[in-house]
């Protein structure tokens, strides 16, 4: 066999597990139909903005421990594969398997004829029950039998954007969804040469690892609801600052102090997509997940704060200046799916307002949606010089560092919505300053 492993689809998930397998000496395959996509990760130009991404696929293309095909058929130089591809919401919520089961059949024609026992690996997120149906489709074309010809396992991924590549190297846990003794060894051997030692590995069945990575996802959602349920009573009570319940309900153990910070709400490509997709799922079964509904509810009204701040302090918006700090969905990304700035620069489109924004990376991916409706700047400072209001909607660090003296001394009013909570409320009374969970 010419490689260990092959990646199928070089997405978030297929490239940054590629890149980091690679480069703890694992000689992978990485398989991309997107022409475009795959001509610039060879020049180690990755699509996806990550730390050190750029630095790992040289030095691993350059060690040619990773290398390249836009042919699905290539997966038969390896006999572990695994499946990296999308699986987007269709418009009710539930998972598309179109490229799932598009790359399953293609994998099962590129096997039939090759006397080998191959494991495929689902690492793309899929609802329970999904890897049931890879195998009888992998049979179907190829007309080998599970657990004989081939193995299916299920090893869904935990990694965050902006923190992938140290994330893919560290995990938390590894969960392996295993059927037989023999894919658990294949598994456990290539594990160990990635890891080494201190293998956090968890080994259940393909269905509830499909299921723990629904759970983990809706859950870190739910946390991030509640606090923001809990920051909407906090701006209602005299003193109320949702930080201090924050700070002390996140020092028990059993709840932890992560995923506690309120805002203005989840974005991203993975949170609404995945709760979405276990409230479809839990409906297919007749159960009540009005839990989640709330999650989703919460989130999708939380921006709505913005809103009620501007009406007070603006009254109309038409022909207001108003500045956005941070575009991206979250910090250490350009990444704007689903991301909370969107549904704010629209709303405030709406309302005619005259908007200038500005985000380390993520400007150009906004431009593209906006185009001129709106104007970019290239740093905070020019973009809040002259505004009458200022949102913070991603918290990158480098805001952190502007003091209420260069608001002031910039704006033409001091106006300040904090919607990531960034700044001390103490430092900034002397300006309008409102915030996410401030009473
Ligand atoms: C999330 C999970 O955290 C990963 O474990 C998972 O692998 C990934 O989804 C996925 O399924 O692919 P990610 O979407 O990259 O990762 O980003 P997170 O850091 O989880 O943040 C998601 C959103 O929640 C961001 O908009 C962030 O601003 C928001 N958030 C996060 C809060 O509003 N409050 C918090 O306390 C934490």
């Amino acid at each position: 066999m010419e490689y260990d492993v092959a990646f199928v689809g070089l997405g978030y998930v297929g490239l940054s597990s590629a890149v980091c397998f690679a480069d703890r000496g694992i000689n992978v395959l990485g398989i991309e139909i997107d022409s475009k996509k795959l001509n610039m990760i060879k020049k180690s130009n990755s699509p996806i903005h990550e730390k050190n991404i750029n630095e790992l696929l040289q030095k691993s293309i350059k060690k040619k421990k990773l290398s390249f095909s836009k042919e699905l058929k290539d997966v038969t130089k390896t006999k572990i594969i695994f499946l990296t591809v999308g699986t987007p919401s269709r418009k009710d919520g539930s998972i598309d398997l179109k490229y799932i089961n598009q790359a399953t059949k293609d994998i099962a024609i590129a096997i039939k004829n090759i006397q080998e026992y191959f494991v495929i690996v689902v690492k793309s997120t899929v609802v329970p029950g999904t890897a049931l149906k890879i195998v009888k489709n992998l049979e179907r074309y190829s007309g080998k039998k599970n657990s004989i010809d081939f193995g299916v396992v299920v090893n869904p991924e935990f990694l965050q954007e902006g923190n992938a590549i140290n994330d893919s190297l560290k995990p938390d846990k590894i969960v392996l969804g295993i059927n037989s003794e023999k894919d658990k060894k294949i598994m456990f051997n290539l594990f160990k040469k990635i890891y080494r030692k201190n293998l956090p590995i968890v080994y259940t069945t393909p269905s509830n690892a499909e299921l723990i990575k629904y759970a983990n996802n809706s859950l870190l959602a739910t946390k991030i609801s509640f606090m923001n349920y809990i920051a909407r009573i906090a701006e209602q009570i005299p003193d109320g600052d949702v930080e201090e319940i924050k700070n002390a309900i996140g020092m028990d153990k059993r709840i932890s102090e992560s995923f506690l910070n309120a805002g203005l709400g989840f974005g991203g490509s993975c949170f609404p997509k995945d709760v979405k997709a276990l409230i479809a799922f839990s409906k297919e079964m007749n159960i009540n997940s009005d839990i989640l509904q709330s999650v989703l509810t919460i989130n999708d009204t939380q921006f709505m704060s913005v809103f009620d701040i501007l009406k007070k302090e603006l009254g109309s918006l038409q022909g207001k200046k108003i500045s956005i700090l941070g575009l991206s969905f979250k910090p250490e990304t350009d990444d704007i799916r689903d991301a909370i700035s969107l549904k704010i620069i629209k709303k405030l489109l709406d309302k005619k307002a005259t908007i200038r924004v500005y985000d380390p990376i993520a400007n150009d991916n906004v431009r593209d949606i906006f185009g001129k409706s709106i104007s970019y700047a290239s740093n905070s400072e020019s973009c809040i010089k002259g505004s009458e209001c200022c949102i913070i909607v991603t918290e990158w660090k480098e805001f952190k560092n502007i003091k209420p003296k260069d608001f002031t001394r910039l704006m033409k009013r001091p106006l300040i919505i904090d919607g990531r909570r960034i700044f001390s409320k103490k430092k900034f009374n002397k300006l309008e300053y409102h915030a996410i969970g401030l009473g």
